[in-house]
């Protein structure tokens, strides 16, 4: 029997043989060394995705900022840094990282609809390409910031185009429900005052409905929206030079098709011919997500009444998607050969105390043993990222894999680590 195709869109992760890889590395390899769990990335894949989606561009002035928040790993920023990228943040953290990893801040967005007056300080101290302004208040704030450095500020201005995005609604972010942006009615009167505000000079419009979209349409209805208000704002006599897109395309997972890049950037070309503006984007899933892949081990077979569990040394807060937006991710096994025979109904968990920690409920699996390693698929996304310490388990170590060669980028942190910030209140200490 064959070894099962992978996600086609990512021919970095596949079977050699009986062996699953990651590029020539295979991820039992990596296991001998780092132990499990561990997040393993693949670089040529992430540089590949960075590439595709300039490439779709090429002609058309379009400024690439990798939206740091899918997967902020210093080593897969400093990757896409290499080739030229900037970045989009969202808080000064990941503007750090930015920069830590090559990254300049004229390079760098800064969205978010909560950054602090130390935030915006930062930022603009550090040459911020362009701060994405969420609120009249936010704008006032940020005046106020850059006239007191004295200097003046690029700003976009993040607009609501109030569009259904049809992606899982904890991540929609364009409804006028939400708390993102500025409804496109009240745009024009913030630029009227943002026209009077020292230390602003207004650059262009921002949106962003959501992530993991996986069909043009809600794209082109608020894009059209954003360009129709583009138009009022220059018969206005505000003449902008930026429009800010927002996050990339949805990525396969399970049986979604989302649109390509080129079919995504089409459509883009045909909006905005004619207008002479640079355009700017925020890739983050669609650089990373199919990139990455989670491996962990089994560690015990449980029959239960009725469901069979695979009890797994990931869990929720290693990969957090399945339980906080019941994401599915292909789980499969790091030996083809595990694969043959009869699939099962199995239901794949981690040891966190909570009926939420499920990679899979009762999906049909190869039969998995204790000891087995397997890998959670497209998890180069919000994975990492998301993982926490909770209930004191130290998070995944992150693997960089480049051809034949690995390395640890994100070491898992010891136990005294973990507890290294605690502090013993003064009245328990010495007792
Ligand atoms: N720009 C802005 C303003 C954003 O809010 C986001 C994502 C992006 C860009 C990047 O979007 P992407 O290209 O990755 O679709 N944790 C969730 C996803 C949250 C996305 C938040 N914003 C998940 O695991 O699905």
């Amino acid at each position: 029997m064959s070894a099962p195709i992978l996600n086609p869109d990512t021919p970095e992760i596949a079977y050699r043989g009986d062996a699953l890889c990651v590029e020539d590395t295979t991820l039992a390899h990596i296991a001998a060394s780092v132990g499990t769990p561990f997040y393993a990335y693949s670089a040529n894949a992430i540089e590949r995705q960075y590439r595709r989606f300039g490439a779709a561009f090429a002609g058309r002035p379009a400024r690439l900022c990798y939206s740091v928040k899918a997967n902020s790993n210093l080593s897969v920023i400093a990757t896409l840094a290499r080739l030229g990228a900037g970045a989009d943040v969202v808080s000064e953290g990941e503007f750090h990282r930015a920069l830590a990893a090559g990254i300049p801040g004229n390079r760098i967005v800064f969205s978010g609809i909560g950054k602090t007056e130390a935030e915006l300080a930062f930022a603009v101290a550090h040459d911020v390409y362009q701060v994405n302004v969420e609120s009249r208040e936010e704008l006032e704030a940020l005046s106020a910031v850059a006239h007191r450095a004295g200097r003046t500020v690029a700003v976009a201005i993040r607009v609501n185009p109030d569009v259904d995005a049809r992606t899982h609604h904890k991540i929609t972010t364009g409804k006028k429900e939400n708390k993102f942006g500025i409804d496109l009615a009240h745009a024009p009167d913030v630029f009227a005052e943002a026209a009077s505000l020292p230390g602003i000079a207004l650059k262009g419009l921002a949106v962003h409905i959501g992530s993991q979209l996986t069909a043009l349409g809600p794209f082109e209805i608020a894009f059209s929206r954003v360009i129709e208000l583009f138009r009022v704002l220059a018969a206005r006599g505000v003449r902008l030079e930026r429009l800010d897109f927002g996050g990339g395309i949805g990525i396969r997972y399970r049986d979604e098709t989302p649109p390509t890049i080129e079919e995504y950037a089409g459509v883009i070309r045909q909006m905005t011919r004619g207008l002479d503006v640079e355009l700017a984007f925020e890739p983050g899933r669609y650089i990373v997500g199919n990139a990455g892949v989670l491996a962990t081990r089994v560690l015990y077979m449980k029959e239960g009444v009725t469901r069979r569990f695979v009890i797994v040394d990931a869990a929720m807060n290693d990969l957090l998607r399945p339980a906080l937006y019941d994401a599915w991710h292909e789980i499969v096994p790091a030996h083809a050969s595990k694969s043959v025979g009869q699939a099962v109904t199995q239901s794949v968990v981690g040891p966190v105390c909570e009926t939420g920690d499920a990679f899979a409920l009762d999906r049909l699996l190869p039969p998995f043993r204790a000891g087995d390693l397997m890998a959670i698929l497209s998890a180069g996304a919000y994975g990492a990222v998301m993982s926490s310490s909770y209930n004191t388990r130290p998070p995944a170590a992150e693997v960089l894999v480049r051809g034949g060669e690995f390395a640890v980028i994100r070491e898992r942190p010891s136990y005294d680590e973990l507890l290294a910030r605690d502090r013993m209140a003064p009245w328990l200490a010495g007792r």
